[in-house]
């Protein structure tokens, strides 16, 4: 057993704090292998925000779990490098076991979701609740998540959204004494997150997608004020990127995502994490193909994975700035 608090990382709980009182929301970043990793630090470290370092059981396989705890610990020593003591979480994405989540809090993780949306209602309880009761007595923090959202949710999958009922959310903590609850107001997961025809083009022929169900979280909001809120699939797909993708090779075919200006007003609310991954999937596929397509001699790593390293700070400098407000609250 390893104590996350021996890694030098730190569960939820202070900063969603901090983030609730303070209107802005804590970055959620995945990441799989060492340069994403730097990239997150470096953009945290420069802009002095918090953050969570997210780990999907995908990732987990690919990384390695021994590995990944000594990345964290890392990852903490290298921002004092940098010169900023920012508060780091390492927390699962979509766990779906106890068992899972069970091994990740053996393994050094400071906080773990158990995501059951995609069971009835009283089989998620009991499961999240399992899980909270497990993950309490290392006092590392859970997220649980009500209504499912379309798209792919790791292995599972859902090809329409099912929106949060705020009749059950207040109910479904009270029950399960999770710390922080994700929901489905109308984000997804991936690069496509609308068909086309549920969006409409404007006059550039950009693909707009329909807007978030804010009617549904001042709902939920009502039902269990100053609650932590967590918004899931959260990638906005920036349209120049995917240009540039496709510029070099690459085949994105009406990628769309949640426009920036949405989320920023999610995180003024109670939505306290917002998680991205494709955008950063997508950046770093920009990189790579530009170097490939214009240096076709190139075969040093490090020359395509250092320049996709860079665009991906400066990515996650963008989002901790100019949509989640989590600059200067480290
Ligand atoms: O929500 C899912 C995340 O984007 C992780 O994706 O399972 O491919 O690592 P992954
Ligand atoms: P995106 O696919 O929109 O980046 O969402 C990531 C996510 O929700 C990870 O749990
Ligand atoms: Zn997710």
């Amino acid at each position: 057993m390893i104590s996350y608090k021996d890694l030098g990382l730190v569960n939820s709980r202070e900063i969603f704090k901090k983030a609730i009182e303070n209107k802005f929301a804590v970055p959620a970043f995945n990441f799989n292998n060492m340069e994403q990793m730097q990239a997150i630090i470096q953009a945290c470290v420069e802009t002095k925000s918090p953050v969570i370092l997210q780990v999907s059981s995908g990732a987990r396989k690919y990384a390695n779990q021994t590995l990944l705890r000594y990345m964290a610990q890392g990852a903490v020593e290298y921002a004092k490098e940098l010169g900023a003591n920012i508060p780091i979480v390492l927390h699962l994405d979509h766990g779906d076991t106890f068992e899972l989540c069970k091994s990740c809090v053996e393994y050094g993780f400071s906080s773990v979701m158990i995501d059951g949306s995609h069971h009835p209602y009283a089989e998620n309880v009991a499961l999240t609740a399992k899980v909270v009761e497990y993950a309490h007595k290392y006092d590392v923090t859970v997220e649980g998540e009500l209504g499912v959202l379309a798209g792919v949710e790791d292995e599972v999958s859902a090809e329409h959204h099912t929106y949060t009922q705020p009749e059950e959310v207040e109910d479904f903590v009270k029950k399960t004494g999770v710390d922080s609850l994700a929901i489905s107001i109308g984000t997804s997961h991936g690069a496509n997150k609308f068909k086309p025809e549920q969006c409409q083009r404007n006059e550039q022929g950009i693909l707009i997608p329909p807007p978030l169900r804010f009617d549904i979280l001042e709902a939920i909001e009502k039902r269990i004020p100053g609650f932590p809120i967590v918004l899931h699939g959260a990638s906005s797909v920036p349209q120049d990127l995917v240009a540039l993708v496709n510029k070099y090779g690459g085949a994105l075919k009406d990628a769309v995502g949640i426009p920036e200006e949405q989320l920023r007003k999610a995180a003024t609310s109670a939505v306290c994490k917002i998680n991205i991954d494709s955008d950063g999937r997508i950046a770093m596929t920009a990189a790579v193909r530009e170097v490939f397509a214009t240096k076709p001699a190139e075969f040093d790593p490090r020359k395509y994975l250092g320049p996709a390293r860079d665009t991906l700070k400066e990515l996650y400098k963008h989002k901790i700035v100019n949509v989640l407000g989590s600059n200067n609250r480290a």
